[in-house]
């Protein structure tokens, strides 16, 4: 499965550990930060929101340090909708009802098992459909 994954700096070591877990079952495309230098969030969501907008078979994954800069930068875009999960039971809802396609993780406040568990309950649940569907389809403006 095909994953594109960014972070900030706040969010590096956590993506590359992400990365190395999950190394057998998703293919990842780096879009960056690429070491713990300070960077701003915006400029590694946008280019990851641009493709995930564009691709409705396409996940992404964002981390920073809290989650919400990259969250608020990511939905901006069209047919994004990214879901801030720090448990496994937020990223199960953020697929069951949300059909959310974009990951977002908050690197400072979650230690990487439990960042393990949310990535795996994410790509391993569905979007439940039904009235959900009819929610989901009113977000995009
Ligand atoms: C960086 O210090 C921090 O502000 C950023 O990672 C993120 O938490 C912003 O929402």
């Amino acid at each position: 499965m095909k994953v594109v994954i960014a972070s900030d700096h706040a969010g590096y070591e956590l993506k590359e550990l992400v990365k190395k877990q999950f190394s057998d079952s998703m293919d990842f495309e780096d879009l960056g930060t690429h070491s713990t230098e300070s960077v701003d969030y915006p400029d590694f969501a946008h280019p990851l929101a641009e493709k995930v907008g564009k691709d409705t078979e396409l996940f992404g994954i964002l981390i920073c340090g809290t989650g919400n800069g990259m969250s608020m930068t990511a939905n901006k875009h069209a047919n994004v909708r990214a879901g801030l999960c720090w448990s496994a039971d937020i990223a199960a809802l953020a697929r069951q009802h949300n059909n959310a396609n974009v990951l977002v993780l908050p690197a400072r406040f979650i230690p990487a098992e439990t960042a393990f568990d949310i990535v795996d309950t994410f790509f391993h649940t569905g979007f439940e459909g039904g009235r959900h569907m009819r929610r989901v389809e009113k977000i995009n403006l």
